[in-house]
Parts: C-alpha cells; structure tokens; sequence
C-alpha cells in the first residue's frame, strides 16, 4: 500500500498524456473498436479501481468484438474536474467524480455534500440505494452532457493533520485545511473555524510534505493508498460527511447503443458497483490497521455533537438557496427515519 507514488509524476508528463490520448479519441484503427476510456483519480489498489477492473472484464467478454475499454487510474487523464469536463465533451466516456465536485457542475448534487446528513452509514447507503431519491438527481443532468450510471462507496470523511489532535472545533482554528473544490465544503470549513483551502486531491500530499497546508479531510484511504499517512500524524474520526462517488457517462456515448448494448453495459455498472461495495468495508479496516501500525499514524474519536452544532447552519442555508433541494432532503430525513426503526425493531 502507499507505493503508488504517482503524486509525484511532473504535471508536464501527464498532461502531454492526456493530450495524446485524447488527440486519438474514438476507434482504435488496427482493429476497428469503439474505444472506451475510464478515468478516475484513485490507485490500482483502490476498490474503486477493482470495480473497474470487474467492469471492463464484463463488457469486453460480452461486447469486446466491438468495445475496448481502457482504464485510466491515478488521475492519468488529470484532475476530476479535468476529467468530467472531457466527460461532458465525450473526449473520455466515464469518470469517477466526488459527489462534491459534482455540485459546480449541476447544484442538484449539493444535497448529498452537506455535512452531517446521514445519521449512519446504513442510513446513507439506504438513500443512495433508492432510487426513487437519486435517479432525478442521477439523470436530471443529460444537459450537462452526462448522466450518473452507479455510484460508489467513498466511506466517512474525517479530519487529519500533521500537529496536533482534533478533538472540537476550535482546534481547527488557524488551520489550513484542503477541502475539495466544492463551495459547500468551503464553507462547512468556514463554520468550523479552520481555513479552507481548496485543492485537486493529487496536490494533497506534497501540499502537506511542504507546509502548505496542515492537513486535509477524507476516508481512511487517503492515508495508505496516496500515501498522506505518511505525512500526518492524526486522524480524527468527526464523521462530517459521508459524500459518494458517482460514476458519470458521456450521454451522446449512451445513447449511442443499441438497446441490447446498453443492457449490457448497465450490467456492467451494477457489477462495478457490487464489487466496490463489498471491497470496501475490509480496505478501510486494513487502512486503519496499516496506517496506525506501519505509518505511526494515531487515531482519536472526538464527540461529534459540537462540530454538528458548528455546520448545521448550512442545510438551511443551501436549502434557502435552492429550494428545489427541499423536498430531497425530507425525503432522506424520512428514509433515515425508517432505517433507525427497523434498526431498533432487529435489536428489541
Ligand atoms: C475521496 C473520493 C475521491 C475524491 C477525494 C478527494 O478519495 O473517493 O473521489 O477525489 O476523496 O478528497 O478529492
């Protein structure tokens, strides 16, 4: 784990890659495929990347006389923003994009960015698995050139720094802090106290490394496969948001199957989903377990009720502005309702 050291490629290189790649966009000559390119920013260890991996097996066994599908892992094809722009031009097919990147390109996926949403984890997989709430959201965005196939699981984000426990908000006063470059989670930091700074996840370790920044906030992933435990020295579970990755797609590309191709691929999405799903739960605990033991990293699990308190201002304020988010979010408020009973009911 943490040997995927691509953080450290010159951008140089990997934006004449992109170039490359995307100058021979479409058929493969030698052999007449459709060529379908896969981005997202994680390693070849990630689960995302092994949901991939069982995706591309599945298309090309069924479909591969005429597809070849090609991954491209470790932000090959740059960063997500990068990457769902050349989604929405149809330069790459399918991308790997945080929930919270999500919101500057379409505002309906603000809802699941807010921090605190979820009361836990069964409560978050419940909305994000029904899809009377999430198919709006999902395929409300064909105008933007690309629609959401499947979504991923990118766990509990926490905070990690290099000096010092967090254990209440103010300790994150003064702090630098990377946030993604979403302007929910600016200002989640904002009401925290700590200073956001807004970055491309690839820029997070060496922004650490050199002082930048005092430290970021994201599922225990962060810290073994790119490394950042290397860097910091704790983690502290606030469970602030609990924010999927969406697996978006060209929508000229979709609609461009034939009713049986497309079949298939939607195939090919449950299945890169499922396989997500399940490597997630045992990669985070042998996260947690390298991270503490291999890399000195210390956890710590503060009361969460301040931090709450801190950011609960945001659900109305996102809410004031965009209206259209009301009835979603007492939609998930009632879903999570009946997952807490049924919880209470199976442990009567
Ligand atoms: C998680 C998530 C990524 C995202 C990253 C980030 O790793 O799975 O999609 O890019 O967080 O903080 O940017």
């Amino acid at each position: 784990m943490g040997n995927d050291k691509w953080h450290y490629l010159p951008k140089m290189i990997l934006l004449g890659s992109v170039m490359i790649l995307i100058a021979g966009c479409g058929r493969d000559d030698s052999s007449d495929k459709r060529i379908i390119r896969v981005g997202h920013n994680q390693s070849q260890n990630h689960p995302t990347h092994m949901g991939m991996e069982v995706f591309e097996e599945y298309i090309e066994e069924h479909l591969g006389d005429d597809y070849d599908v090609q991954l491209y892992p470790s932000e090959l094809l740059g960063t997500q923003t990068n990457m769902v722009q050349l989604t929405q031009t149809g330069a790459v097919e399918i991308t790997v994009a945080s929930n919270s990147i999500l919101e500057t390109f379409n505002d309906q996926f603000e809802i699941f960015n807010l921090p605190y949403l979820f009361e836990s984890q069964e409560a978050y997989r419940a909305v994000m698995n029904d899809p009377e709430i999430v198919q709006p959201i999902f395929q409300g965005t064909a105008d933007s050139g690309f629609v959401t196939m499947a979504w991923l699981d990118a766990g509990i984000r926490n905070f990690y720094v290099t000096d010092t426990q967090i254990n209440e908000p103010e300790d994150l006063r003064g702090l630098k802090i990377r946030v993604q470059q979403s302007p929910t989670n600016v200002r989640m930091m904002q009401l925290l106290g700590g200073s956001a700074t807004p970055m491309g996840f690839g820029d997070v370790y060496t922004a650490i490394q050199s002082g930048v920044i005092d430290g970021a906030e994201n599922n225990e992933l962060a810290l073994t496969e790119n490394g950042h435990g290397d860097v910091v020295n704790y983690y502290s579970y606030t469970q602030h948001q609990m924010i999927p990755d969406e697996v978006i797609v060209n929508t000229v590309f979709l609609e461009g199957l034939s009713s049986e191709e497309r079949r298939i691929f939607e195939e090919g999405f449950s299945l890169m989903q499922q396989t997500q799903h399940e490597a997630w739960a045992q990669k985070v605990d042998e996260a947690r377990v390298h991270a503490q033991e291999n890399m000195g990293v210390e956890f710590n699990y503060p009361d969460v009720s301040a931090f709450r308190e801190a950011v609960l201002p945001l659900h109305e304020e996102v809410l004031d502005n965009n209206p259209t988010l009301k009835p979603i979010y007492e939609r998930i408020q009632e879903k999570a309702a009946e997952v807490s009973e049924t919880e209470e009911g199976e442990t009567e």
